[in-house]
């Protein structure tokens, strides 16, 4: 599908984010496991977390959305979960299939499990290495390296691992593999990554210690307790309505009740670094999560350089970064990013192609991107790659654009925020 998108004169209204993604996944997988029933509000709407529903339902876990958003999950414990009959399918979603792996290295069955084609493409060898670790059979395609992966689950280990990466994922599967294993799991991260999972296992009564990167984990014979959760709305979805009202000239935007937890804050952070006029009000805990309502209005912002450890806390907003960059006084410069290339597409190649076809004057590194920013946008033709961010991100960038904008493939925002172009529409819609 393609979706056109025109320059905005006034950008006004009110936004509600879909729920977390990551929380989402998260409050299934955990209470599927858990030692009865849970009940999740506001849980995300995309096709990405709809993947972990089926593949969970396929493990034997009833599901039942008693209304839109509204899921009840029936805990099965530590030993409930059945081989599924099937190949599982995790779509487009990583989330899905790297914390999947860590449950299923446990389990005494065999599993396999795929995903579209982006997702057959991304990095597995990462996660493998620390399950086989473990003590978990575990095997893909390319040398161990790539999805469908085939599993075959055994009592594990406890392990001490250094990941290799900072990856919320990785770290995430560790952790749940750790729940099932024999002797404690120590993981350390080269940075902070998102800290949902250990988050809700500690709500879940989970016997886990943190210790600055390094996180031990002690499993225990009981099941953890269901949580009932009302997730907050997603951060990542709501950085595209703060940098479309932090870029455009008349602009005021207020996006309610959000997740503001710290390790997915650097949005923010850098947003109000770049000058934004943007507020945080109403701040609040939800489900053992910060949120708070978030208002933008439109402001002169100048360019920045961002690298290090503030890179995973702002992972997937970096090609909204680049767009506000491009508008932004002076060089926006974004380093140690890598990661980025492994993404559902190339993040770093996509954004320099596609916003060049804008008129912007951006570079590729190896790691990251350079914007020359004070350019006006022009209107013009571009690619998602199948991305949900890519696709989104063109969209705000079509609203500051002079004329109009084609994005072509954009039902790829269904994977995390179905609602987006509506959301987008009404709040564009008083455009003259
Ligand atoms: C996610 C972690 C991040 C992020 C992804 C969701 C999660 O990936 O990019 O959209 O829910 O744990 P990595 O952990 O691989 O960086």
């Amino acid at each position: 599908m393609d979706q056109r998108v025109r320059w905005a004169s006034i950008l006004r209204g009110e936004v509600i984010p879909p729920g977390d993604k990551s929380i989402s996944h998260r409050a299934l997988i955990l209470n599927s496991v858990a030692g009865g029933k849970a009940r999740v509000d506001n849980f995300s709407p995309g096709a990405d977390c709809l993947a972990t529903v089926a593949c969970l339902r396929q493990l034997g876990v009833e599901i039942v959305e008693e209304s839109p958003g509204s899921l009840t999950v029936s805990g099965v414990g530590k030993e409930g979960l059945k081989e599924p009959k099937d190949v599982l399918n995790a779509g487009n979603s990583a989330t899905t299939i790297r914390l999947l792996a860590g449950l299923l290295a446990a389990q005494p069955f065999l599993s396999i499990i795929t995903g579209d084609e982006s997702l057959r493409s991304r990095p597995m060898a990462r996660l493998i290495h620390p399950l086989r670790l473990m003590g978990a059979e575990v095997w893909g395609r390319g040398g161990d390296s790539l999805a469908p992966l085939a599993i075959k689950g055994n009592q594990l280990r406890g392990i001490k691992y250094q990941l290799p990466v900072a990856s919320a994922q990785l770290k995430s599967a560790v952790l749940i593999a750790a729940l099932f294993a024999q002797g404690n799991t120590t993981v350390e991260e080269p940075a902070p990554s998102r800290d949902h999972t250990e988050r809700m296992l500690r709500a879940m009564g989970a016997k886990l210690k943190s210790d600055g990167l390094r996180i031990t984990l002690t499993p225990d014979p009981v099941p953890l307790v269901p949580l009932d959760l009302l997730i907050p709305g997603d951060i990542s979805s709501a950085a595209f309505w703060l940098v479309a009202g932090a870029i455009h000239p008349n602009a005021r935007i207020e996006v309610r009740n959000t997740g503001i937890n710290p390790t997915r804050m650097g949005i923010i952070e850098v947003l109000l670094d770049m000058g934004a006029k943007l507020r945080i009000e109403n701040e609040r805990i939800e489900a053992g999560e910060p949120v708070a309502d978030l208002i933008v209005e439109s402001s002169d912002l100048v360019g920045r350089q961002i690298g290090g450890s503030l890179i995973p806390r702002l992972i997937d907003e970096i090609p909204l970064i680049a767009i506000a960059g491009c508008v932004a006084r002076g060089t926006t410069v974004i380093r140690d990013a890598a990661e980025l290339r492994v993404k559902e597409t190339d993040r770093i190649r996509a954004t320099m192609k596609e916003l060049s076809r804008l008129g912007a004057d951006i570079g590729e590194l190896p790691d990251g991107l350079i914007i020359r920013g004070g350019k006006t946008l022009k209107g013009g033709e571009c690619h998602s790659y199948h991305d949900h961010r890519l696709a989104m991100a063109w969209g705000i960038a079509g609203l500051v654009a002079q004329g109009e904008t084609i994005i072509h493939d954009a039902e790829a925002v269904a994977f995390s925020y179905p609602g987006f172009w509506s959301d987008l529409e009404r709040l564009s819609a008083r455009t003259v």
